[in-house]
């Protein structure tokens, strides 16, 4: 079959397109002939060889946590043989191919209504967002920070924080991302690439916001933190500037600020907390209130154009790749 490897670490280059064996799927689990394989931004840093997490795989491998696609072959019971399913790779990999191995426990049907880009583009980053805004525990007329507002995971932040009744201030790169955050419903937006933009959320939230969604880390999660107001929330995420917000205990004291880590969300902590996440954020896209936002969609085999194009910022929202 058709698949993308990455072949030692490195830049894109090092993902290199051709081909392997069909993979076999084990006790419990399917096959998924995979349509649309999605890309976290995770997966551009673990390329790299630095993880923020996740333990390293070793080289060679096939990398693609989450595809969108197909289930097929007779292993499958409990009818989902044929059916459209959207699901996280049985180990975490695998999913830039043709085929993909998956567990059967995690399937997740997709519904009519949603495209499969659209369900890829939910997998992780809806089931993320959910989390990350339950746990929050948002009020309305709060005022809420989202970083990376119009990537895969701050897109649908700004849309649940939004909904939640907040009043949402969307930080991204570039006008064209700052444009699609106020579409998707912050009222503020403001360009964190340039000096005193923690100025501007200040003014825009009467003093600084009182939740703050952190996926960038380093100088800007710091910049952040600081802004946040006292009493607040510090909602740690993502570190895609490739170091995590530092906060020591007692400043967080000192200012009343809480934080609020991540790890109960991850897949394997809780899979079937995050499966559920994964139903609620379909049946939201398929009732219309949360929209994936597919920013560019690429070939399988141009999967090294597709990461250098996330690492470049370059595109809002969810890059995919189809298969
Ligand atoms: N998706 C998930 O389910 C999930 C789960 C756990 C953790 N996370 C973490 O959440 C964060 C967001 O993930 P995502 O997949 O949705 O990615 P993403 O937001 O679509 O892409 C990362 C974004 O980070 C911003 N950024 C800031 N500094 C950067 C730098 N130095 N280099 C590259 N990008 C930089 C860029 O937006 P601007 O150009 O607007 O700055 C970029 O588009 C990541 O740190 C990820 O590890 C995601």
């Amino acid at each position: 079959m058709r698949a993308v490897r990455v072949t030692r670490f490195g830049g894109p280059e090092v993902l290199v397109a051709g081909d392997v064996p069909v993979p076999e799927p084990g006790a419990g689990q399917v096959l998924v002939r995979v349509e649309v394989a999605e890309i976290n931004f995770v997966e551009t840093q673990i390329r790299r060889g630095f993880t923020p997490g996740p333990p390293l795989p070793e080289p060679p491998y096939v990398p693609g946590g989450g595809v969108a696609g197909t289930v097929v072959g007779a292993d499958a019971d409990e009818g989902w043989s044929g059916r459209r399913v959207v699901v996280r790779t049985a180990d975490g990999f695998g999913g830039n191919a043709e085929f993909a191995v998956a567990d059967q426990a995690q399937l997740v049907a997709v519904p009519d209504a949603v495209p499969l880009t659209d369900a890829a583009a939910l997998l992780n980053d809806g089931s993320t967002a959910l989390g990350l805004v339950d746990n929050a525990k948002i009020r309305p007329g709060e005022h809420v920070l989202v970083e990376a507002a119009a990537g895969g995971l701050g897109s649908l932040l700004v849309q649940l924080a939004r909904a939640a009744g907040a009043h949402v201030v969307g930080a991204a790169s570039s006008e064209e991302k700052l444009e699609l955050a106020r579409k998707l419903g912050a009222e503020t937006v403001v360009d964190y690439s340039r000096d005193g933009w923690t100025e501007r959320v200040r003014e825009a939230t009467g003093g600084g916001p009182d939740l703050v969604f952190d996926g960038v880390g380093g100088a800007l999660g710091r910049a952040a933190f600081e802004a946040t107001a006292r009493g607040g929330r510090f909602s740690v995420h993502g570190a895609s500037s490739g170091g995590v917000t530092e906060i020591r205990p007692d400043e967080a004291a000192e200012r009343g600020v809480t934080v609020l880590g991540i790890e109960q969300l991850f897949p394997l902590s809780d899979p079937e907390g995050a499966r559920e996440r994964v139903e609620r954020a379909l049946a939201e896209a398929a009732a219309g209130r949360l929209r994936p936002v597919v920013g560019r969609t690429f070939p399988l085999a141009d999967a090294a154009a597709a990461h250098a194009t996330m690492e470049a910022r370059a595109v809002p929202g969810k890059t995919l790749l189809l298969v």
